[in-house]
């Protein structure tokens, strides 16, 4: 089985050794330019056209959890992938639990009003502040798919009112599951910190603008950790400036890297990371990818495949 490989970044000899010693038969090589030799599947992250174009996989893994950068070359080369080959993404594979870290830090920053005391201590002041309570401090996922449900997850053990918003319902218990356009508005009007984890497709560009944010409680917080396309940045800093939301921490932008002259960085109610909430664990992948591909061969039914009309 001879399988292509394509990361910018990523240490190609590591994962040739992993995933040979886990999928014995396998051949791993590095894909390089003029390479028209046959593969049965490839390994990509941000993949020139010519890799893939022409070829007949069996299937191609994006090694992270958001196609969106593929599945927007596809749409400028719809000859980039055969219409037979299918595409997986990582699900999870050691990105759940550090979307948990991500989240349930900054909510106990938000709820414990760290944020606020240090501010305060930047001005020399010492003013105990009353305590939040935490039936008053509802979170609302956007996203209720591998990641939002980890996130869901370890934020109820913690005592909070959890709901989620996805496309289909969700039946979880401990987390009220509202679904589609219909029911977004109820979820955002009893939601006070809004947890971002939706993929990026046409139908979620723009989603967390004004208007919606206007529609949370008041003294709200928002946490993006998906794409920056899904907030309306100018939206954001005005939904700031009104006071109906009390600060934002940001993973993601809607260009990256944020460029130096965006008001975001200097905002003080703004807190931010460089795109860096889950990065992908090559181990964990590999064990993902090489399990993948032992039920493929065997034609079992595996799970991770995106559905490219549905965009996710
Ligand atoms: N910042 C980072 O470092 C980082 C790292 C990893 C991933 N991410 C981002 O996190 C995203 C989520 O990952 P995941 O593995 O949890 O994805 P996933 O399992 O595919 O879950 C996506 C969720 O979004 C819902 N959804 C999709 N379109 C929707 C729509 N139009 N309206 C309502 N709900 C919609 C889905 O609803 P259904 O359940 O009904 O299908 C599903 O619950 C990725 O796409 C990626 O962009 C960011």
């Amino acid at each position: 089985m001879d399988i292509i490989f394509y990361h910018s970044t990523f240490d190609f000899h590591f994962w040739k050794q992993a995933l040979e010693s886990k999928l014995p038969g396998a051949q791993l090589r590095q894909w390089e330019e003029g390479d028209n030799r046959p593969a049965d599947y490839a390994l990509v992250w941000e993949p020139p056209v010519e890799m893939l174009k022409g070829r007949d996989l069996k299937a191609v893994f994006a090694l992270g959890a958001g196609v969106d950068s593929i599945l927007k070359k596809l749409q400028d080369h719809p000859d980039m992938l055969a219409a037979s080959t299918e595409l997986y993404r990582l699900e999870d594979t050691g990105m759940g639990e550090q979307m948990q870290e991500y989240a349930v830090s900054q909510v106990l920053h938000w709820f414990r009003r760290f944020d606020e005391y240090q501010a305060l201590k930047r001005e020399a002041r010492w003013e105990p502040l009353d305590a939040f309570e935490r039936q008053d401090f509802s979170i609302g996922i956007l996203g209720a798919g591998v990641l939002g449900g980890k996130v869901a997850e370890s934020l109820k053990a913690w005592g909070f009112p959890i709901r989620c918003w996805s496309r289909s319902r969700k039946s979880w218990p401990g987390v009220e599951s509202f679904a589609g356009q219909d029911e977004l508005a109820d979820f955002l009007s009893g939601t006070r910190v809004l947890i971002n984890l939706l993929p990026h497709t046409p139908e979620t560009v723009g989603l967390i603008n004004f208007a919606r944010l206007n529609q949370l409680q008041d003294d709200s917080y928002l946490l993006n950790l998906a794409r920056g396309v899904h907030v309306v940045e100018d939206d954001l800093l005005r939904a700031l400036e009104s006071g109906k939301l009390k600060g934002a921490m940001l993973d993601v932008f809607s260009r990256e890297p944020l460029e130096p002259e965006s008001p975001l960085w200097a905002h003080p109610r703004v807190a931010m990371t460089p795109h860096i909430a889950a990065v992908t664990r090559p181990a964990e992948a590999i064990d993902y990818i090489a399990r993948t591909i032992r039920g493929l061969e065997r034609g079992d039914a595996v799970t991770g495949r995106v559905d490219r009309r549905r965009g996710y």
